[in-house]
């Protein structure tokens, strides 16, 4: 009987709560993988308190649903560093770098991220890829600019579209910003689409998330493969 990919995200999540040390400070993403995460984090609190300094987040929806298991949540200005971090990722290669922002939290994400001392993806199989695509990758800009550098991205073989909503006008970031989302597939060159795009007046933050991850959890039909860098 093949596992449901529900399955394989809660047994990865199960892992990474294993993880967790008690009296430290936790960085919590975003995601259906990591809404497993909360849930059996909240079941082992129960059973045997961690009483953990505080706990950082990467969006309302995680932050709800951490209250709802009994957490208190800090924000990442009022912390001095982030012990552990556990988040999802779209895509994820075996150089441990991946993809994120589907869900458009990517500058919080990439901010919580970069603060932490040790950064663990929980992912099932279908996110492993040999080159990195397969996924739109996401690009925050500011409105400002944005229109010119969506020409850009277009006359760079991008193929940007920038991200809707359901009623088809522009979905608008948490920090008042459009997702401009970069079609081009797979990636060319990794490292040098994110120099470019990290060098780029009006860019806030894209998905690229390189050399940021330390360990990957990635539940298979048969195991839990433990990549680290
Ligand atoms: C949110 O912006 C993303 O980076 C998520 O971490 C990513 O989409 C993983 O979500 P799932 O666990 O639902 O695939």
């Amino acid at each position: 009987i093949m596992a449901t990919q529900d399955e394989l995200k809660k047994q990865a999540a199960a892992q990474a709560v294993a993880m967790v040390r008690p009296n430290t400070v936790l960085g919590v993403g975003t995601g259906s993988t990591v809404a497993f995460f909360i849930d059996l984090l909240g079941a082992r609190n129960q059973q045997t308190p961690l009483n953990l300094k505080a706990i950082v987040t990467t969006s309302n929806r995680s932050k709800e649903q951490l209250e709802q298991n009994g957490f208190t949540v800090s924000e990442l200005a009022d912390i001095d560093q982030v012990d552990l971090c556990i988040d999802g990722a779209d895509r994820v290669d075996h150089h441990l770098d991946g993809i994120k922002g589907g869900g458009g939290a990517l500058t919080l994400e990439k901010n919580v991220a970069i603060n932490a001392k040790h950064n663990v993806w929980i992912v099932d199989q279908s996110k492993v890829v040999d080159r990195l695509g397969g996924f739109p990758l996401p690009v925050e800009v500011l409105p400002v600019s944005c229109e010119q550098n969506f020409r850009r991205f277009e006359a760079q073989g991008l193929q940007p579209a920038y991200r809707l909503k359901a009623d088809g006008s522009r979905y608008v970031t948490h920090y008042g910003n459009y997702i401009i989302d970069l079609h081009v597939d797979p990636l060319p060159i990794p490292a040098g689409l994110a120099a470019m795009l990290d060098s780029t007046v009006g860019v806030v933050e894209h998905g690229l998330f390189l050399g940021m991850t330390d360990e990957v959890l990635i539940a298979t039909e048969s195991k839990i493969e433990h990549w680290t860098r």
